[in-house]
């Protein structure tokens, strides 16, 4: 049997194969919502145009409330024939209202449907996606005041470079994850424009109203070219793109939350609500959320590059490599959601340990740098001059297998006669971050300044 939507021309029916890669209902029928607020908004727009008369256009929305209800109590029979959801709530609607049910298509095609249904979905994450980060934004805030003025080393290349605070190295998270949210704020901003109406491809020739479908569905104006509109999918690639970013930096937090977990660093401790035990070795606390968090980043890069590269050499206007859209977009944006969630959770659960972060801030030789500073200011020496005088005081500290601060006076002025009792005041980890405070700083006032003001402009929103 041809198909009923579109088989006036065909005497055939599909090959089961054909039926298989075609269909899309499996996976599009998450947007049966967006489908049906689309139509309703489009028959009252005909309506209003007097494309439809009204009483048509209410049997099409009553029906459509209707089908809407049969969907969300599971008595709803998707059918593969019938391709996607598009086609399904439509051939149920013939059903239930009889020939009527055919005016609802109406100066549109699927393709700027589709397209219009895609955007809301996207739109709606993006909106959920900014309350995550919110979130996320006002737990790292709250830990990083609790921890301003907690110590901990400072790492480049994964070795002890200078002290910092906990505090400090919160907020850094903080400022990485506003930039994100204002990332997805603006793709949201660009893609907020309704693609209703452009019809297959070149408009219609009824005398719509589109500006009156945008507003209903939410959109701040309706898109400006109809072939651009049902052909271009930049939008989901820009949100997969600020997802993405994001998910590099819950990448990165989760890879220093693994190891700092470990027994050799123990600078923080997992609640067990956020860890998992091992089935053999009975000692086991393994931080499989923050593993699990670190693997979604690869799946969300996936679907930004599965997107990227099916858009690439299409030509205009729509083909049907774009219904692959669809399943990347619903893997990669609930995919952040989950790790979004499972981040702040960690987060606001777990137990630094402040005396092994202390202790280890001593080692390493990280105050070094608060040596050298020290001959600068002190003694009025030029720093690459004081950077080797410290170099050689470090190397004296690595022979003698004993941290900076505890080399013998005589020692250091072995080196560099003009030393005296007072360098020891800087050696101290307190001290190098409390002396920290240029604007930026890790200086436990400064942080505290930070994360407070973050505090307060997140509670204004
Ligand atoms: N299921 C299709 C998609 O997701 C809907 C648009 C189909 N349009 C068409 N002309 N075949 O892209």
């Amino acid at each position: 049997m041809s198909n009923r939507m579109w088989g006036g021309r065909f005497s055939d029916g599909p090959d089961a194969i054909m039926e298989e890669i075609n269909a899309s209902i499996d996976y599009d029928r998450k947007l049966y919502r967006q489908d049906i607020e689309g139509s309703k908004a489009h028959v009252r727009m005909l309506a209003a145009r007097e494309i439809v008369a009204a009483d048509d256009a209410e049997k099409i929305a009553h029906g459509l409330d209707t089908i809407k209800s049969e969907i969300e109590a599971g008595d709803f029979a998707f059918s593969r024939a019938l391709e996607d959801i598009h086609m399904n709530i439509e051939a149920r609607l013939a059903e239930l209202i009889g020939p009527t049910a055919g005016r609802l298509h109406t100066a549109r095609s699927r393709n700027d449907q589709v397209a219009t249904d895609f955007r809301i979905w996207v739109r709606d994450t993006l909106d959920t996606l900014d309350e995550q980060l919110t979130d996320l934004l006002q737990a790292l805030s709250e830990r990083a005041l609790a921890h301003a003025g907690d110590v901990m080393p400072g790492f480049t290349h994964l070795q002890s470079a200078q002290p910092v605070t906990f505090g400090h190295h919160l907020m850094a998270y903080v400022e990485m994850f506003a930039r994100d949210r204002s990332r997805m704020r603006d793709a949201r901003k660009r893609m907020n424009e309704c693609p209703l109406g452009s019809a297959a491809l070149a408009g219609t020739s009824f005398p719509i109203d589109r500006e009156m479908t945008a507003a209903a569905l939410g959109f701040d104006r309706p898109t400006a070219n109809s072939l651009d509109a049902v052909s271009d999918r930049d939008f989901i690639i820009e949100a997969l793109g600020a997802a993405s970013i994001c998910a590099m930096h819950l990448s990165r937090l989760a890879e220093e939350i693994v190891i700092w977990c470990s027994a050799q660093f123990a600078f923080v401790t997992l609640s067990d609500r956020f860890s998992t035990g091992s089935s053999i070795m009975p000692q086991k606390k393994n931080p499989d959320a923050a593993e699990l968090v670190r693997a979604k980043t690869g799946r969300i890069y996936g679907s930004l590059t599965a997107l990227l590269v099916m858009m690439k050499g299409l030509p205009l206007a729509y083909s049907k490599d774009m219904q692959e859209d669809k399943e990347q977009a619903f893997d990669g944006l609930p995919s952040l959601s989950l790790a979004l969630a499972a981040m702040t959770g960690m987060v606001r659960d777990l137990t630094a340990n402040t005396k092994t972060m202390k202790a280890a801030a001593g080692s390493g030789y990280s105050t070094a740098t608060d040596l050298a500073d020290w001959l600068v200011r002190v003694i009025g020496m030029p720093f690459r001059e004081a950077h080797h005088v410290t170099g050689r005081a470090v190397g004296l500290a690595v022979e003698r297998g004993v941290q900076l601060h505890r080399l013998p006076l005589e020692d250091l002025q072995a080196i560099e006669p003009r030393i005296t009792e007072d360098i020891f005041t800087v050696l101290s980890v307190d001290k190098s971050v409390r002396s920290r405070t240029s604007y930026g700083g890790t200086a436990p006032a400064n942080v505290r300044k930070q994360a407070k003001r973050w505090l307060k402009a997140l509670e204004r929103e």
